[in-house]
């Protein structure tokens, strides 16, 4: 294997997203499209990467960290002029360098390691990476000679009628030999419609030097899509989900309806759960074994345990544990952690709390900033009031206590193990262990009321 480089082109503006995001950052599946792009060069076996930033340079070497080196493209003339932009860390070098475009988050590192072993066994000076569209509109288009061996690449604003009608598409994604690379982009011209310096013309000018130009075709054009606008931006989302969704199911987990769900790429689902339509999985999340995740759930960056169950509901930045269920309708944020085989109801709020084992909210609560221990009831319309306007503080409620029905636990404050909280009641002050506190006003029955009533 030859020492192996990448450049990726990132410095375009994209203005046919009409967007003020920088093209390459626009998401698929919850990641920047150049992220993605990076991802899979990564995987190729490649030294160093080159990524060629201009507009949002700042915002795209934030995104991409260290994973790369940088280039400044301060004017954008064009993909050839972008490349020649990586001469100074690059130019000197022996090896292969590939160049792809920040917006191709299809390609995976499985092709673009096919095409650094293709083009390494051919001999050749240059491989492209092209794929038979049956739209090929907006792509440069590939001429072949007679002998079927490439001439040229034709950008689709500069094409003559009879190119346009070629199916065969630049994917926009290249194998070249690094020196002949750089020899040959130090001639491209912008004489062309769009005053640009084409990376493509780069192929006519190796042959004209009497090297050998192939192409690689790949199977599938669903992965080379280049997203330009918001319509090809949506449909590499579509292909992405289903390729995502795909690898679950090979991993034994079950789909209601894997078309609506939505599963960004570092989801990690273990086999058995069923994810049922509409449900959105995103970030860092994983969900273990045996899950059931119930229709229009949308859970970020959480960790789910075994035997889960989730009707319904949202769960955001926090850590839920065995056999415990939640919702219809329960939504619980960030910083929460539930233990095993809680049980957390409809339109039950839930926010940086610790609730134990076996603990219940079956209903209409907020549990805010509070730690709860084991096999606790929470009753209807409990609310934890955490909260006095300038500042937030913490609860704390002892393990098998009972919180009877619309009882308001005001924070800072303390139920012992085995407390009781009457129903209605606020508390204000801690309750000792094992002891009931009733903090309402006393009920006074009047008699005969419906007869006085119908007096007046
Ligand atoms: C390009 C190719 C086309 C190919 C298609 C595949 C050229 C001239 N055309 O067209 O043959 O079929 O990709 O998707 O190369 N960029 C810079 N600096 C610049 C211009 C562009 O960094 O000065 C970057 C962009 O950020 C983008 C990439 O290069 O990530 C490609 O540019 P784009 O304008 O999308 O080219 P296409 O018209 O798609
Ligand atoms: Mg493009």
């Amino acid at each position: 294997m030859s020492n192996r480089m990448a450049i990726v082109l990132a410095a375009g503006k994209g203005t046919r997203m009409k967007s003020s995001l920088y093209k390459v950052l626009h998401p698929v599946c919850g990641l920047p499209m150049v992220e993605h792009v990076i991802r899979s060069v990564k995987q190729s076996g490649v030294s160093q990467i080159v990524t060629i930033v201009g507009h949002g340079a700042e915002k795209v070497q934030e995104v991409l960290g260290d994973y790369s080196q940088y280039a400044l493209q301060e004017e954008q003339l064009g993909t050839g002029h972008a490349v020649l932009q990586a001469k100074d860390l690059l130019g000197t070098l022996d090896g292969t360098t590939l160049v792809i475009c920040g917006d191709t988050p299809l390609l995976t590192g499985e092709t673009l390691t096919e095409l650094f072993d293709t083009h390494e066994k051919s001999g050749a000076k240059a491989t492209i990476l092209t794929a038979i569209a049956d739209d090929s509109t907006g792509y440069g288009r590939i001429v072949r000679s007679a002998n079927d061996e490439v001439a040229k690449i034709v950008e689709q604003k500069d094409a003559q009628a009879a190119e346009l009608a070629i199916k065969e598409i630049n994917t926009g994604t290249y194998v070249f030999d690094n020196q002949a690379l750089f020899n040959a982009l130090s001639h491209v011209t912008n004489d062309n419609a769009q005053g640009e310096y084409y990376l493509p013309d780069v192929i006519e000018l190796i042959k004209a030097d009497g090297d050998v130009v192939s192409a690689h075709i790949m199977d599938d054009m669903d992965e080379a899509i280049g997203v330009n606008d918001r319509v090809a931006l949506s449909q590499a989302q579509r292909t992405m989900m289903r390729r995502i969704n795909l690898a679950h199911m090979r991993n034994g987990v079950t789909f209601g309806n894997a078309d609506s769900t939505y599963i960004e790429p570092d989801v990690v689902i273990g086999n058995d759960t069923v994810i049922e339509a509409g449900v959105h999985l995103k970030g860092q999340t994983i969900i273990g074994s045996n899950c059931f995740v119930g229709m229009n759930s949308e859970i970020v960056d959480s960790q789910i345990a075994d035997h889960v169950t989730i009707t319904q509901s949202v769960i955001e930045e926090s850590i839920i544990g065995e056999r415990t269920d939640i919702g219809p309708f329960a939504h619980i944020r960030p910083n929460s952690v539930l233990g095993k085989e809680v049980h957390i109801g409809n339109f039950v709020e839930v926010k940086n709390s610790r609730v134990g084992d076996e603990t219940k909210a079956g209903h209409l609560a907020y549990i805010g900033d509070a730690d709860l221990g084991k096999k606790i009831n929470v009753g209807c319309g409990t609310i934890f009031v955490n909260y006095n306007g300038k500042s937030k503080a913490r609860s704390n409620i002892g393990d098998q206590a009972f919180i009877g029905s619309n009882a308001n636990i005001v924070a800072p404050v303390n139920v012992g193990e085995k407390g009781f909280v009457a129903a209605g009641s606020t508390i204000i002050n801690d309750v000792p262990a094992e002891a009931l506190a009733i903090s309402r006003t006393e009920q006074k029955n009047v008699p005969n009321y419906w007869e006085k009533l119908s007096k007046k």
